[in-house]
C-alpha cells in the first residue's frame, strides 16, 4: 500500500474475527509507534499489553465494550509532564496514530479508545505507577468486515474558520459523567454512540 492508501484506508474498527494477533505483529506495531516524534525526544511511551481477564475487568469498570471484544488491547502510558501544551499527550498520540497506520498496512483493524474507567480505577487495576499518565487503550484485530468509509464533515474552507462554542445537553451530560468515578457498564451499552465499523 502506498502512503496515501494507508492514510485513507485507516478506519476505526470495532468488530474483529477470532484470529489472534501474534507477537511478531505486535512488535511491528510497537516499532512503528516508537518512530513517532516526541517532545524533547523523550520517547517516554510505555506499553501495557492486557490479558483477557484485564480486558474483561476494564469493561466491567466502564470501558467501551470493544476493549473486551478485541484480540489485542494495549494501554499506552507516558510520563507525566508539567508542559502547558500537554506535550506528553501529544507525544503519546503521535505514537498511537503510527501504530494504527501500521495496523492498516498489515491488514489489521484498530481502534483508539478513551472511553475508559475513571483513571484512578484503571491505574489501580493495572498497577500503573503514579508518574505515568494513562493516555489511551488501543485495540487491534483482524476486521470482520471491510470497514465502511467515514466521511469528513468540514469543507476545505471551513477548516480555516473558527466556530462559536456550542453548549449541548450531550456535552453537559458528558462533562458530569466523566467526573464521577462509577461508569456502570449498562451506560456504555445503552447510551454510548454506536459506530458503523
Ligand atoms: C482520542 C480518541 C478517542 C477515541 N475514543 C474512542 C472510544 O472510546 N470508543 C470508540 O469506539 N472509538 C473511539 N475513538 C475513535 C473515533 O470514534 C473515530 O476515530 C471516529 O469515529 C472517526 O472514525 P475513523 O477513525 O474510522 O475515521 C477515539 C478516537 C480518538 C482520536
Amino acid at each position: 500500500m502506498d502512503f496515501d492508501d494507508v492514510i485513507r484506508a485507516r478506519r476505526s474498527v470495532r468488530r474483529f474475527t477470532e484470529d489472534r494477533v501474534d507477537a511478531d505483529t505486535l512488535c511491528k506495531l510497537i516499532e512503528a509507534g516508537v518512530q513517532a516524534p516526541s517532545a524533547c525526544n523523550l520517547q517516554g511511551w510505555r506499553f501495557r499489553v492486557l490479558g483477557e481477564e484485564e480486558q474483561r475487568r476494564m469493561v466491567g469498570l466502564g470501558a467501551a465494550s470493544v476493549v473486551e471484544r478485541a484480540p489485542l488491547a494495549v494501554v499506552v502510558l507516558y510520563p507525566r509532564s508539567s508542559d502547558a501544551y500537554h506535550d506528553e499527550i501529544q507525544s503519546a498520540a503521535a505514537c498511537i496514530q503510527n501504530m494504527l497506520l501500521k495496523a492498516t498496512e498489515l491488514g489489521l483493524g484498530g481502534c483508539w479508545v478513551c472511553h475508559l474507567p475513571a483513571k484512578w480505577r484503571l491505574r489501580r487495576l493495572l498497577a500503573i505507577p503514579f508518574h505515568y499518565d494513562i493516555s489511551a487503550c488501543v485495540v487491534f484485530g483482524y476486521p470482520q468486515h471491510e470497514p465502511r468509509p467515514v466521511p469528513r464533515r468540514s469543507t476545505y474552507q471551513e477548516l480555516f474558520e473558527l466556530e462559536r462554542p456550542r453548549v449541548t445537553w450531550r456535552a453537559v451530560a458528558k462533562f458530569l459523567y466523566v467526573r464521577q468515578p462509577f461508569r456502570p457498564a449498562f451506560i456504555e451499552r445503552r447510551f454510548t454512540r454506536r459506530f458503523e465499523n
